[in-house]
């Protein structure tokens, strides 16, 4: 048993939560890419703890490649102005890329960086994240097709997810106390 972190106030997903998680969203993907050059793009640094999962989960063959943006203005609030701090290595030219994140908010840094990716003409361009923070009947300016689970209005870290690039090895997703960014 993982002792809980004392600056997380609940845990949303456990050890065992996470990896049923992601086998469903292994699986579903084995299915939707057989026969396909699947390419998985992980946005740094957040998603690399949910891309060396889900990728082990995945039984078709695959190629891995990292990007890394760097929002503008804000840091609580996502812009949707972002700059490419680390590009792709390879060329995605008719390939069938999927993009991993971490989690979902507005949207908006992923929509940038799609508008971007299908510039590049691949064969086609989706979705996996982890968590989608789609509350209030609020709508995401992009349209995951493979979600790990829903999850609430907080701000969460673990499982590759910081606050102030602290958390992120926590084998769990929990929610942070609100005293320890205040
Ligand atoms: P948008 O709004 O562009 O933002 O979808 C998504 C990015 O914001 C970060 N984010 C979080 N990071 N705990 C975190 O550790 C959270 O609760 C959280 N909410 C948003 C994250 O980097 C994501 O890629
Ligand atoms: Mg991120």
């Amino acid at each position: 048993m993982n002792k809980e972190h004392p600056d997380v106030d609940a845990v949303l997903f456990d050890k065992r939560d996470i990896e049923s998680m992601v086998k469903r969203m292994g699986e579903q993907i084995s299915r939707d890419y057989a026969g396909k050059d699947l390419v998985l793009i992980a946005v740094l640094r957040g998603a690399v703890v949910f891309m060396g999962d889900l990728m082990r989960q995945i039984s078709v063959p695959l190629a891995i490649d990292f990007m890394a943006v760097s929002s503008y203005g804000d840091k609580a609030k996502s812009s949707g102005v972002v700059r490419i701090v680390k590009d792709l290595e390879m060329d995605i030219k008719d390939r069938d890329v999927l993009i991993v994140e971490d989690i979902l908010d507005s949207g908006l840094t992923l929509k940038y960086l799609m508008k971007n990716l299908a510039s590049r003409k691949p064969a086609s361009l989706e979705v996996a994240t982890f968590l989608w923070k789609d509350i209030d009947g609020k709508q995401a300016a992009v349209n995951p097709r493979y979600v790990g689970s829903h999850c609430p209005n907080a701000f969460v870290v673990g499982y590759g997810l910081d606050f102030a690039e602290r958390y992120r090895n926590l084998p769990y997703v929990g929610i942070l106390k609100s005293e320890v960014y205040a």
